[in-house]
């Protein structure tokens, strides 16, 4: 089993313990296990393209929404993961003390998609936003808006 198979299953995981907080959720966890895959399968398809490690492309992608699966709330979820998914990335043992580090800060930063961040950070922006808008979702945000037309330029 590789490592791109065992994020999602480990966060698959989570997702079922979440079930288990009683919290109202902005979004329904049945949505945070699709997009967790649907990010991973992107971010995985972008990686060679933009020079990102697969395996840390797919990483990074599932875990992105850590912050509101645990949480249940919306506003500020990418910061709220950057603590929390360092702790969780660390107990699975298959992640370096590098990549978590990297992945953790694509995690804070993933909701900036007016900003340019390194090149994971940037890959999961886009994957977020491909993968929302494949299901018919409209962006709520100026910033959604024109990242999301930039990559439909990019890759058509
Ligand atoms: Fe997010």
């Amino acid at each position: 089993m590789n490592r791109i198979y065992k994020i999602q299953k480990v966060m698959l995981v989570k997702i079922k313990e979440c079930e288990a907080i009683p919290i109202t959720r902005e979004k329904s966890l049945d949505w945070e296990r699709i997009h967790m895959v649907g990010c991973a399968k992107i971010g995985l398809s972008l990686a060679g393209r933009r020079g990102v490690d697969p395996d840390l492309a797919a990483m990074a992608c599932a875990v992105h929404d850590f912050g509101r699966i645990i949480t249940g709330i919306n506003e500020g979820h990418a910061e709220a993961g950057y603590g929390p998914v360092q702790e969780f990335l660390a107990k699975l043992g298959f992640v370096t003390e590098d990549e978590i580090r990297q992945i953790a800060i694509a995690v804070k930063n993933h909701s900036r998609k007016g900003e340019i961040g390194s090149p994971l950070e940037e890959l999961v922006k886009d994957a977020d936003l491909i993968d929302f808008r494949q299901y018919g979702f409209d962006f709520e945000r100026e910033d959604q808006r024109l990242r999301y037309e930039r990559i439909a330029e990019d890759i058509g």
